[in-house]
């Protein structure tokens, strides 16, 4: 059922005042790829790479906001699609509130990362493609979910039986089957800098 009879108030404090507070922009980093692409791994580095710099940033993490805020929800097209309807609000969310929000999912529908990408002003969305050849992701398997899914246990897997569209024109690739954790990060760190969201 949808919301009727609602208004929005406005703060007070403006983004840009929070943002200025911080001494730094706040951009979501999304970091989109198959299951065992290094999104965690990435993400929980650049995270340590911000913190370090005083930079005041919150990671998102599919695995870990599956156990609570989305724990209803299940990997159909149509729930992942409400995942990552949810994931953007919060990220938008966090953007207004001054902070950078990193966000780990496989977000594996092109338009729901569009979509999320439409809440944003130009500049502050970040797609971050963790780009990693299935025979790779596969045969890093951290979970064993690759071999559950080509076993049938799992259903549904994304690179398996289920699809992931490459983004088209991310911000950021990283090829994490080709290049170090370190360089991938520094690119990540670069990025953040040449768009001055950091200084
Ligand atoms: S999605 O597609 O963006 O809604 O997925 P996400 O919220 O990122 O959750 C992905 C993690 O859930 C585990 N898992 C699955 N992944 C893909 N397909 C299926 N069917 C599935 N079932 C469970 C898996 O651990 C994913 O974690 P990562 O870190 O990506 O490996």
């Amino acid at each position: 059922m949808k919301s009727t009879h609602i208004t929005w108030h406005d703060s007070e404090i403006s983004k840009e005042d929070r943002q200025n507070l911080n001494h730094h922009q706040s951009p979501v980093l999304w970091f989109t790829g198959l299951s065992g692409s290094g999104k965690s791994t990435l993400s929980v580095e650049v995270e340590k790479a911000l913190y370090e710099r005083g930079v005041h940033a919150y990671r998102l993490d599919g695995d870990n906001i599956r156990h609570g805020l989305n724990k209803n929800l299940g990997f159909s097209p149509e729930d992942r699609t409400e995942n990552i309807r949810r994931i953007g609000e919060v990220a938008k969310l966090m953007n207004d509130a001054g902070l950078m929000t990193l966000t780990a999912f496989i977000s594996p529908y092109r338009e729901d990362r569009d979509n999320v990408r439409a809440l944003f002003n130009e500049g502050e969305f970040i797609e971050v493609y963790t780009k990693c050849s299935l025979e790779e992701a596969e045969s890093r398997d951290p979970k064993g979910l690759y071999k559950k899914a080509r076993s049938g246990e799992i259903k549904g897997f994304t690179g398996v039986d289920a699809p992931y569209e490459e983004p088209n024109e991310p911000e950021i690739i990283v090829e994490t089957d080709k290049q170090s954790l370190e360089e991938s990060v520094q690119e990540v760190m670069d990025h953040l800098h040449r768009i001055g969201a950091i200084s």
